[in-house]
């Protein structure tokens, strides 16, 4: 049986990722001028490509970016892609990252209008998160690093500049923490660097508002509605880090995370709130709810498996 291979694909050439090459005058490398998505499959079933594909269009929109390739389009790259990764044979799900870039141009911040967009299609093995991330949880800290406010580089912009993330999570790193749990300007509560958050409050299932400025995560929507379709209403609104020391769960949602437990909060001023190993019990009912979500998701989708 064959191994398992990370294959790139750069404007339909598919090559091993290691060998994978753009040039440097290209404005995704140059300015991170680009859009992208993330998604993973499971038994070959990629989920959600549908609404992963929305939110690119609605990140191109937001930057005025004319996207290069259809939907259809991409899936097939797509699929050309992974097939030659060897995933069927080694039995592998694989993580999917499509970019697409403004194209190569002059040194100029303006996009000009000959600029011809570049796309790229990472294919790597679905990495496993550290077991403990999930039997005790993952630690997060407010940092002073802030957000992005929506009127200066709107958090729904998916794109290549992720500077401000990067940033959340080295100092989130440097006060011993897994991950940042960043602030807006004003002071509430946003998201994590690749995760939005929910908690636990008065037994509610709360989440941040979307006018904070965070990204309308797509696994965020499924557990939303995956609580609705069993009757439990979920929030969303202003969350200050003082109203989370009364929270009594939390827990980060992304496609790869999927539903992560938060063991301890260091909210940034001495505090640090601890919530329960492994999850609470209503971390624990939405793991199930979003697990049987994904599971209705595969088995109505099972057509579109890449292998
Ligand atoms: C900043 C940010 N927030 C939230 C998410 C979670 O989004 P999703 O659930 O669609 O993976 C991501 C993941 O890509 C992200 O980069």
């Amino acid at each position: 049986m064959e191994g398992f291979q990370s294959m790139t694909n750069v404007d339909g050439v598919i090559t091993l990722t290691e060998d994978a090459r753009i040039p440097v005058m290209d404005r995704g490398f140059l300015y991170g001028d680009s859009v992208y998505e993330v998604f993973r499959t499971y038994g070959g079933v990629p989920l959600l490509y549908d609404e992963h594909w929305a939110r690119f269009e609605n990140s191109a929109a937001l930057i005025s970016l004319q996207l290069g390739l259809s939907k259809e389009q991409m899936a097939d790259e797509i699929r050309q892609t992974v097939s030659l990764t060897n995933a069927a044979q080694s039995g592998r799900d694989v993580y999917v990252r499509f970019t697409m870039t403004r194209g190569e141009g002059p040194i100029d911040l303006f996009p000009g209008p000959d600029l011809q967009t570049r796309y790229v299609i990472i294919v790597k093995a679905m990495h496993d998160w550290k077991p403990e991330f999930y039997s005790e949880g993952v630690n997060l800290a407010i940092t002073a690093t802030k957000r992005n406010p929506k009127n200066a580089l709107d958090p729904n912009i998916k794109g290549g500049n992720y500077l401000n993330n990067v940033l959340g999570v080295i100092e989130a790193r440097a006060m011993g923490a897994d991950d940042c749990l960043m602030l807006n300007a004003a002071g509430q509560i946003t998201e994590s660097s690749n995760s939005n958050v929910f908690f636990v409050m008065d037994g509610k299932l709360v989440s941040p508002a979307e006018t904070s400025g965070n990204l309308r995560g797509l696994t965020k929507a499924a557990v939303r509605e995956a609580c609705r379709a069993r009757g439990i209403t979920t929030y969303e609104q202003e969350i200050a880090p003082a109203a989370v020391i009364e929270a009594t769960e939390c827990f980060v949602t992304s496609a790869t995370r999927e539903v992560m437990p938060v063991r301890k909060l260091n909210l940034g001023n001495g505090t640090t709130v601890e919530f329960p190993a492994g999850g609470g019990a209503l971390t624990r009912q939405v793991q199930g709810y979003y697990r049987d979500y994904v599971d209705a998701y595969l088995a109505s989708h099972e057509h579109l498996s890449f292998f």
